[in-house]
C-alpha cells in the first residue's frame, strides 16, 4: 500500500514537470499541483473508479458502512460531475472529482435531525491513527453544485476530525448559518476551532475550484490554514493557532447538515423534504507534515 501510494506520488510528480506551462488566466481543467510531501491517506478517487466500487472494502478508499443513511449505499450518495474540470492535485489522467450528496434517506441510525453522509479514510481508525499524531495536513478542494445547491440558512459541516469519544470536534470546515453565532455570514466557508470559535472564513465561490489545507500539529496542539482558488498556489491565511487537538478519533468528509428550530439538533428540528444537496470534492488527502512539509 505504502510504496504503492509512493509510486503514485512519483508518477504524478514526473506528469507535472514535464505538463507544458499555459497561459495565465486560462480555465485550467488539470489541476497543476504536486504532493510533495508522503501521503498517510489518499483520498484521491482514480478515474477509472466505479460509484459500486465505494461499496466495498476491496475496491473503496473510504469505509463503506459509515456514516451515512442505512437504507443507502455510497453507490447511491456518490455522484460523478460531468463537467467540474480537475481539482488542484488532481490529476485529470489519474483522478476525478466526487460529489457527496444528501437526500431524505441521509439519516444515521436514529439520528432524525440531522441530514448527513461523511465519508471516513479506510485505515483511519478512531483510536492511534497515523493520521491524528505527529503533523499531519488534510487536503481538500470543494465545487459549489449549482444543481444541487446546499441551504445555507442551515448549518453545514462538510469537513471535520470528530474525537474519539464523539464529545467533540477538534475543528470543523463549515458552511451556511451556525447555529448560536448570528453575526457569523453565511455565504461563507469557515473554519471554526474545537471551541466552535471561527478563525478564518472566505466567501464561497459558485463557479470555482476552491482549495484548502489545515494543518494540525498534535505535539504543540495548534491548526493553521491554507487557502487557495482555482489552480493558484495555496497560501497560509492564518498563524499557527493553539488549538486542543487533543483525543484521536476520525477524519470526516462530505455533508452534515443541521436542522433550523431546535436545540435538540440531532434528533430534532426542522429538515424541509425532497432534499436533493450536494458537494464536489477532489484534491483530498492527508499528508505527512514532519520538518514543515506541505504541498502547495
Ligand atoms: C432553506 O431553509 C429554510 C430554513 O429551514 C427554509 O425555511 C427554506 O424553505 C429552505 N429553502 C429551500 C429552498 O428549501
Amino acid at each position: 500500500m505504502h510504496s504503492s501510494l509512493m509510486g503514485l506520488v512519483a508518477a504524478a510528480a514526473a506528469v507535472v514537470a514535464t505538463a507544458v506551462p499555459r497561459p495565465p488566466h486560462s480555465h485550467a481543467v488539470a489541476g497543476t499541483g504536486a504532493v510533495k510531501c508522503p501521503l498517510v491517506f489518499d483520498g484521491r478517487v482514480k478515474a477509472a473508479t466505479e460509484l459500486s466500487d465505494f461499496d466495498s472494502y476491496g475496491t473503496s478508499l473510504f469505509n463503506p458502512d459509515y456514516v451515512k443513511g442505512q437504507s443507502l449505499k455510497w453507490s447511491d450518495i456518490i455522484k460523478f460531475p460531468a463537467s467540474a474540470g480537475s481539482a488542484r492535485f488532481d490529476d485529470a489522467a489519474q483522478h476525478k472529482p466526487f460529489e457527496v450528496t444528501i437526500s431524505d434517506s441521509s439519516i444515521f441510525q436514529t439520528q432524525k435531525g440531522f441530514r448527513r453522509a461523511g465519508l471516513q479514510f479506510q485505515g483511519d481508525t478512531n483510536n492511534d491513527s497515523p493520521a491524528t499524531k505527529g503533523i499531519k495536513t488534510i487536503h481538500f478542494s470543494v465545487k459549489w453544485d449549482a444543481q444541487r445547491a446546499l441551504n445555507l440558512s442551515h448549518e453545514y459541516l462538510n469537513v471535520w476530525h470528530e474525537a474519539a469519544d464523539y464529545s467533540a470536534n477538534q475543528f470543523n470546515f463549515e458552511a451556511g448559518a451556525i447555529l448560536g453565532q448570528s453575526g457569523l455570514a453565511r455565504d461563507t466557508w469557515k473554519v471554526l476551532d474545537r471551541k466552535n470559535k471561527q478563525i478564518w472564513s472566505t466567501p464561497i465561490l459558485k463557479t470555482d475550484w476552491q482549495n484548502f489545507a489545515i494543518t494540525l500539529d498534535f505535539n504543540k496542539n495548534t491548526l493553521q490554514v491554507y487557502y487557495s482558488k482555482g489552480d493558484d498556489a495555496l497560501k497560509s491565511v492564518t498563524s499557527a493557532v493553539s488549538n486542543d487537538n487533543s483525543g484521536g478519533g476520525q477524519y470526516q468528509i462530505g455533508i452534515l447538515k443541521k436542522p433550523t428550530g431546535t436545540s435538540d439538533v440531532v434528533n430534532a428540528g426542522y429538515q424541509e423534504s425532497r432534499l436533493n444537496e450536494g458537494l464536489i470534492y477532489g484534491s483530498l488527502f492527508i499528508e505527512d507534515s514532519a520538518s514543515a512539509c506541505i504541498s502547495l
